[in-house]
Parts: structure tokens; C-alpha cells; sequence
């Protein structure tokens, strides 16, 4: 885990001492399907599972794996970044927490008012199926509680985004086996028996319930 933070750094420092400063806009999440891991260096939370992003209706799923070494908790989230609402879902007793957010501090798209850092590639980028582009971008929390720094590929799939509130509290998560589409849209629908809950609790961010 310090490991990749620490590749993490490292790949920000060398984007920074290499960035251009030619204008770029932040490009567009595409619709979404793989696998994303969050870490979070306090607790640690550690969680791995499935995610699918609908970039129309700007909604996430996400489901832990349950059987993950080491995970520390299992996470099944549906986040309405528009509408700022969050469901925290239980589907073995059927039970279900809506949450609202005052503060959307989106885990995979980039805000528009994100600064271009840098392109670079991981591995190898002069052989051909050896290395992946990918564009870093960099800015401040919606609540201005600290930084983000996101990396996208070419095709503006999300590959890592970091959150910085200072040095214990970080929160990483990097993103697998991706795909520009929709299997299960069904995962992206309120479950019924989540239907017509009234807000439980307000939180301050979308991060803060998976930290
Ligand atoms: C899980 O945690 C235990 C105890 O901290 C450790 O011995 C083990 O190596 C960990 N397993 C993995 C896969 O990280
Ligand atoms: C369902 O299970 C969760 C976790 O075990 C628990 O926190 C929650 O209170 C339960 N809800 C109901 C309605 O039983
Ligand atoms: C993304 O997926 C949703 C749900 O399947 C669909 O309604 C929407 O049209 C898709 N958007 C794009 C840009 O393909």
C-alpha cells in the first residue's frame, strides 16, 4: 500500500517537473464498467470490487468483495452526484441508509476547473502494447479541504484519483479492467426496498463514507 502512494508521488512530481502548458480541457468520463480498489491510509480501509458509472445520469455503483483479504469493510454505495444523494445498501437483511452530500467531490470525473498537469505513459512508451498513456490533472476539494490529483487514459477512463486532506488523510483509489460500457444498467437503479426513505443523515462529502 505504501508502495503505490509512494509510486503515486513520485508520478506526480515527475508530472509536474514535465508538464506542458499548453490549454487543455478536462475531458469527459465515457460511461463505465471495472474494477476499483480504495485505500485509505488512516483506517486503513482497504476495498476491492465492481463498479459501473453512468456518465448521463452521473451515478455510481459500487460492491466490495466480500471475500477480499484483508478488506476491512464490505461497501455496496449508489452516489447521485448530481442530486447529491448517497445509498449506503445492504442487501443481505434488506436494509438501506440515504444519505445527503453537501459537497460533490466526484471520485472518477475530473471537475472542470481542473488544472492539465502532464501526459505520460506507464511502462515502456516506445514499444508497441507495452505502455498506456494517460493524462494527470490536478486541483482543490469542492470543500476546500485539500487537493485531488486524478490520472485518466486517453479515452478519458479513470486509472487513479487521490484525495490529500493532509499527510494521515489520504484516500486512493485505482481503477482495473475497463470498459466503456454498461452491462448491468439495473445496478444503477434505486432497490426497492431502498425506495422512499427519508434522509437519515447530511454529510460533508461523498468521500467521507469511505473513510
Ligand atoms: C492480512 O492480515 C494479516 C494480519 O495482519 C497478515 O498476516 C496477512 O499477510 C494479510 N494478508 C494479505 C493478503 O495482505
Ligand atoms: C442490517 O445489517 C447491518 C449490518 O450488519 C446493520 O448495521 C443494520 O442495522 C441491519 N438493518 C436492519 C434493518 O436489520
Ligand atoms: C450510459 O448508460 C445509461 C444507462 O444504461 C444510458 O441511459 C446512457 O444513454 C448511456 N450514455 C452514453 C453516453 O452512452
Amino acid at each position: 500500500m505504501y508502495a503505490a502512494v509512494i509510486l503515486l508521488v513520485f508520478m506526480c512530481l515527475t508530472a509536474t517537473t514535465h508538464a506542458d502548458h499548453h490549454q487543455q480541457k478536462p475531458c469527459h468520463l465515457p460511461n463505465a464498467t471495472g474494477v476499483m480498489n480504495v485505500m485509505d491510509l488512516k483506517d486503513p480501509v482497504n476495498a476491492l470490487g465492481e463498479f459501473t458509472y453512468d456518465s448521463t445520469g452521473n451515478k455510481l455503483r459500487f460492491r466490495s468483495y466480500e471475500n477480499f483479504p484483508n478488506a476491512s469493510r464490505y461497501l455496496d454505495l449508489l452516489m447521485f452526484f448530481e442530486e447529491g444523494i448517497l445509498y449506503e445498501i445492504n442487501s443481505k437483511n434488506q436494509s438501506c441508509e440515504k444519505k445527503k452530500v453537501q459537497h460533490n467531490d466526484h471520485i472518477l470525473r475530473i471537475p472542470k476547473d481542473a488544472q492539465f498537469l502532464s501526459t505520460m505513459t506507464l511502462g515502456n512508451p516506445s514499444a508497441v502494447g507495452e505502455g498506456l498513456e494517460f493524462s494527470v490533472w490536478t486541483g482543490s476539494m469542492a470543500d476546500n479541504t485539500g487537493k485531488y490529483v486524478i490520472s485518466v487514459t486517453k479515452g478519458c477512463l479513470p486509472l487513479s484519483s487521490t484525495y490529500y486532506g493532509g499527510p494521515t488523510n489520504v484516500i486512493l483509489f485505482s481503477f482495473m479492467n475497463l470498459q466503456s460500457e454498461i452491462k448491468n444498467p439495473e445496478v444503477l437503479e434505486v432497490p426497492s426496498f431502498c425506495e422512499g426513505l427519508p434522509v437519515e443523515e447530511t454529510v460533508n462529502r461523498f468521500l467521507e463514507v469511505l473513510m
